[in-house]
């Protein structure tokens, strides 16, 4: 039997592999200019990193890490996002003392083992960005506008959808009075629902199944029990985001399914690839830095799901490039092999390690999408020379090779 691939885990081959890098260098260059520095974290971390962050309520905690115990008797877990990492790195390296404004961006795989369907992978690549030290809600609206450029930049149409999820002055007493009235339904929602009230009650409120919402109409809204600083925070992000004209919906039952988020909440919804909708997620995570033992320090931050994007991503199309090298005769392949490597110096050099007719190679010029056919055969060996097309515009010349 041939080995495959695990459930859940794709390769990513040519031409989906140009795309994916063709993502990562745009979405890199857009980012540099927010002011973001490439950071990389280990795939695999301490599984006491997530359970702390991420939450033991959360589905990815309570059910999807690739957790294990390795040679060494340590509990550890291939990263299931990105977020967890990076604060862990920023507090390992003392960056919270540094009473400074970091800004982070990094991609690359994470891992969750969940049932595989289209747009949800068990090994998946996130593009994303955080900021430590930055309180202001500007900042919030900054990211935003950040993830609308990318999106922008590959002309993906998405709807954004964004809500507050309070803070320690104003969640817990939220909680109690969410709590009080999911107790008041006696058991008419979903065993999930029940085992979050106790768990993680504001879970509760995202809840897809249509009986547990038809129970939630009444329930307190968090929108209206902010505390003076989260609505006004609330309130001017709304008025920015609409001074910069990104559209956006209040959407009160989103809450993320990561339990480190404390006011702003945002997700980025595309219409176009099916029940998997959600591109990109974040919000802020003010209180994740001073959770895991570093000085308090807000954060926020996002990530786009890369598998979710490519296929709506199109290539612009591609010019020719590059030099074919070609030999007639069996004579002028080590010539040419010498010329293909210096003049890959500064360009893209194309070449067959076997004689052809001039027919061929220019078939195979073509096919390569080459900007030049250059080809050596008996008589410019003799004369020292090369014959070279130019394959835009058909124009062909007999040069010297020193020249060349
Ligand atoms: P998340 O919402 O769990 O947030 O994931 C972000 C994005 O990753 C999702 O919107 C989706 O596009 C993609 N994604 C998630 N799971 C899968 C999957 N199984 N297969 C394919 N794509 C997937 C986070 O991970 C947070 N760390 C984001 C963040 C950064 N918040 C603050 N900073």
């Amino acid at each position: 039997m041939t080995i495959k691939a695990l459930r859940g885990m794709k390769d990513i081959l040519p031409p989906q592999s140009d795309k994916f890098l063709y993502f990562i260098e745009n979405a890199t260059k857009i980012a540099e200019r927010y002011g973001f520095r490439y950071i990389e974290t280990p795939l695999l971390e301490e599984t006491a990193l997530f359970k702390r962050s991420v939450g033991e309520s959360s589905d990815i905690v309570g059910k999807e890490m690739y957790q294990f115990i390795d040679k060494g008797g340590n509990d550890v877990c291939l990263r299931p996002e990105g977020t967890a990492g990076i604060v862990r790195s920023f507090i390992e390296h003392k960056l919270d003392r540094m009473q400074q404004t970091y800004r982070f961006f990094y991609y690359g795989p994470m891992f969750r083992y969940e049932r595989p369907q289209k747009g949800r992978l068990r090994e998946f690549h996130q593009f994303g960005c955080e900021t430590f030290g930055e309180g202001s809600v500007y900042e919030d609206a900054n990211m935003i506008l950040l993830i609308k450029d990318i999106l922008d930049f590959f002309k993906i149409k998405y709807s954004l959808k964004i809500n507050s999820l309070g803070c320690p002055n104003c969640m817990p007493l939220y909680r109690k009075k969410l709590v009080d009235y999911l107790e008041g339904l006696e058991n008419r929602l979903c065993v999930d629902c029940i085992r979050r009230t106790d768990t993680n009650p504001i879970r509760v409120l995202d809840c897809k199944i249509e009986n547990c919402q038809k129970e939630l109409k009444e329930a307190p809204k968090l929108l209206d029990n902010l505390c003076e600083e989260c609505k006004n925070d609330f309130e001017k992000l709304k008025q920015l985001l609409k001074k910069n004209s990104v559209s956006f919906e209040v959407d009160p039952n989103l809450v993320r399914g990561l339990d480190y988020y404390t006011k702003t909440a945002f997700e980025f919804v595309s219409a176009e690839i099916g029940a998997q909708s959600a591109v990109a997620g974040g919000g802020r995570f003010d209180r994740l830095v001073e959770f895991l033992g570093g000085k308090p320090t807000p954060a926020i931050g996002f990530a786009i799901g890369m598998e979710r994007i490519l296929d709506l991503i199109e290539m612009p199309e591609t010019k020719r490039e590059g030099i074919y090298l070609g030999a007639l005769s069996e004579n002028a392949i080590d010539t040419i092999f010498t010329l293909a490597h210096k003049k890959r110096e500064k360009e893209k050099v194309f070449m067959e390690y076997r004689k052809k007719s001039l027919k061929a190679h220019l078939k195979a010029a073509d096919k390569a999408n080459a900007k030049y056919a250059a080809i050596i055969g008996e008589e410019e060996i003799k004369n020292g020379t090369i014959w070279v097309k130019d394959l835009e515009n058909k124009k062909e010349k007999v040069i010297d090779l020193e020249q060349f």
